[in-house]
């Protein structure tokens, strides 16, 4: 690959992982309860793993193939476990997530598999270096941004 195009491959990645990452804030925590709260911990669980991930992107930590590894296949894990943490109606109070999700399930429920499909290639491309991940990572990204942009309300409706 180009020096030129794995610069503009980390410019996106920048753009695509600043929403997904960002800090939650911890007040959301304390009022949520049960499958809302379980939700939001598997949902903070993995979105350090792609902060790691990120860092590593991004070339702001050093990349070390095992990590990446762990990591994803982290993320890989309990990405079998999300849809069922969204029984129809669930928007008890702190959820940030939108009642959308049960009218397009299927759409949500496909989202929610793929997470597994996308995490688990980043895994596959760790031993690839890090010009193989950052492809895979951007992909991961994509595929987070595209639930939460449909799914989960927008930080200034809160
Ligand atoms: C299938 C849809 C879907 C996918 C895929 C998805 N998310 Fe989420 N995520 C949600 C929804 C919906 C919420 C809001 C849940 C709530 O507040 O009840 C959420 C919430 C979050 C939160 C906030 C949790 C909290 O503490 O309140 C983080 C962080 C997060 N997601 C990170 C990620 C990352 C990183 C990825 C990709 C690796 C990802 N998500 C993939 C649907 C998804």
């Amino acid at each position: 690959m180009k020096p030129v195009r794995i610069v503009l491959m980390a410019m996106m990645v920048v753009a695509v992982t600043t929403g997904v990452v960002s800090g939650v804030s911890a007040t959301a925590h304390e009022k949520a309860t049960g499958v809302v709260k379980e939700r939001m911990e598997v949902m903070k669980s993995i979105g350090k793993s792609m902060k790691g991930l990120s860092a590593m992107a991004k070339g702001e930590a050093t990349y070390d193939a095992a990590e990446v590894k762990t990591m994803a296949t982290s993320i890989q894990s309990k990405s079998a476990g999300v849809a069922k943490l969204f029984p129809e109606g669930s928007l008890q109070p702190a959820s940030e997530a939108l009642p959308t999700i049960w009218k397009d399930w299927p759409k949500f429920e496909q989202l929610s598999k793929q997470l597994g499909e996308t995490s688990g290639a980043v895994a596959v491309a760790a031993d690839g270096g890090r010009g193989a991940m950052v492809p895979a990572f951007a992909t991961l990204a994509k595929n987070c941004n595209a639930c939460h942009t449909d799914f989960r309300k927008k930080k200034e409706e809160e």
